[in-house]
């Protein structure tokens, strides 16, 4: 970690650690590379609470449940979508409908288990018919995933999609024009991946091939290119 991230952390009050290289792949989430599971968990248990009371935008009046995030707290690989779907709104976990099953399958491709990476939204609530999340509704949900981001301090963030990366960005560049650049996510400086949406690829299945170049170094090293 370099000593600007490190610094940043420290003042934000979040507990960090050396990186020893690369983290193990046979990590388990009860011991993940030698650290107690619980390490920041109440900020995590904070985070949480108050991401299920939000009322912050108009999205909590037509939410079944809020959708908060899943995996490994302490991952190598974050995974950033856009908002939760019906499957999602009704189980309370990001990406379990068609497209959450196809991303488990790139995740799997990539030599993780899904446990293994944190996965989360830009917004935390489903947006009614599926539309795209609103401005208001992003901007009263990003200190959650910015939180979430600062807890987990993964290695890199792998936007999917148009809104995830735009938001996480800050830009209106498109997924075509953001894939294959390094890019990283302005307030931690942890390096973002941008590659097409797992939904978009069951709508043009020609197009996962794509992916596969888009991630193919996160396979082999675990890290962004
Ligand atoms: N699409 C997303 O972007 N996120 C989910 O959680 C489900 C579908």
């Amino acid at each position: 970690m370099d000593a600007q991230r490190q610094r940043y952390l420290q003042v934000m009050g979040i507990q960090t650690w050396a990186y020893a290289g690369l983290r193990s792949l046979e990590q388990t989430p009860d011991d993940p590379h030698g650290q107690s599971a619980t390490d920041n968990g109440p900020q995590w248990e904070a985070l949480a609470a108050e991401v299920a009371g939000c009322e912050r935008c108009k999205l909590s009046a037509t939410r079944t449940q809020t959708v908060f995030g899943t995996g490994d707290r302490q991952a190598r690989i974050m995974i950033v979508g856009e908002a939760p779907g019906a499957d999602e709104d009704r189980q309370g976990e990001p990406f379990v409908g068609r497209a959450g099953q196809l991303l488990t399958r790139i995740i799997q491709a990539l030599g993780y288990r899904r446990e293994q990476v944190y996965i989360a939204n830009i917004v935390k609530c489903r947006p009614p018919d599926n539309r795209n999340p609103e401005g208001d509704e992003v901007d009263a949900c990003a200190s959650f995933l910015r939180r979430q981001i600062e807890l987990v301090q993964p290695e890199v963030i792998v936007a999917v999609g148009g809104v995830a990366a735009q938001n996480l960005l800050r830009t209106e560049a498109s997924v075509g024009q953001l894939r294959g650049r390094r890019l990283t996510h302005p307030e931690t400086g942890i390096p973002v991946v941008v590659t097409y949406h797992p939904a978009y690829l069951l709508r043009s299945p020609g197009e996962k091939r794509k992916v596969w170049l888009d991630l193919r170094h996160l396979a082999r090293t675990g890290q962004p290119a």
